[in-house]
């Protein structure tokens, strides 16, 4: 077993959790940087809590409904998860709630998300409906640093795929999702480790 020290990692999502699975398989390994210590998710019924759970790992929800517009009391109640559980990482993994600047500078270079495109192409939502109409050649998902700009955080790590004849939403959807699962978890060691790291807006070592 590795002595090294794990950075506690928490997982936001809002779904079924799809990336969270691939991050806590990683994360099983004793050599892995980070140790996933929480899952929190902001609507109660998520897939995602239940599969957290039955891996064993402590699960939050935080409903952002009874807090209407008030962006930054929910992220205050979050953020009181995280900081009950002490901790140091936050991944987003399908995490579909804008975030304030409030919680972004709290957890500035400590926060990465994953983002189905090959940013800047596509922010915010929809985007493989939007690759399609747009008829790129190649799509893909990046993952990045979180920064107050939705989407427009440094890239820590990218992934390429083809946009082939006949592909529709589902089918494209399907081949970026299988990047996603190899390239967070890389991600995730590179951040933990300090391999890769947000300096003065940039990702230092990516
Ligand atoms: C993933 O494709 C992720 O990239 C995307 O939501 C999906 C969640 O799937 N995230 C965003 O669109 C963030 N704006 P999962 O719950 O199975 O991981």
């Amino acid at each position: 077993m590795s002595t090294a020290k794990r950075v506690r990692t928490a997982i936001l999502i809002s779904g079924r959790g799809s990336n969270m699975v691939a991050l806590i398989e990683a994360a099983k390994a004793a050599d892995f940087p980070a140790e996933i210590v929480l899952v929190a998710a902001n609507l109660p019924d998520a897939g995602g809590l239940e599969r957290a759970a039955a891996a064993g790992i402590a699960t939050a929800s935080v409903d952002h409904r009874p807090f209407g517009k008030d962006r930054e009391a929910f992220e205050r109640a979050l953020d009181a998860e995280l900081q009950a559980h002490q901790i140091e990482l936050v991944v987003l993994a399908g995490f579909m709630r804008v975030l304030t600047p409030w919680f972004v500078t709290r957890w500035q270079g400590r926060l990465i998300n994953i983002h189905p495109s090959l940013l800047p192409d596509f922010r915010g939502t929809h985007t493989h409906a939007r690759a399609l109409e747009a008829g790129v050649a190649e799509h893909g998902c990046t993952v990045h640093f979180v920064v107050p700009e939705l989407d427009a955080g440094p890239t820590i790590l990218q992934a390429k795929v083809p946009v082939l004849p006949g592909d529709d939403e589902a089918s494209l959807s399907a081949r970026v999702l299988e990047q996603e699962h190899r390239i967070y978890p890389q991600a995730l060691a590179l951040v933990a480790s300090g391999a890769v790291r947000l300096e003065d807006g940039t990702a230092l070592g990516a």
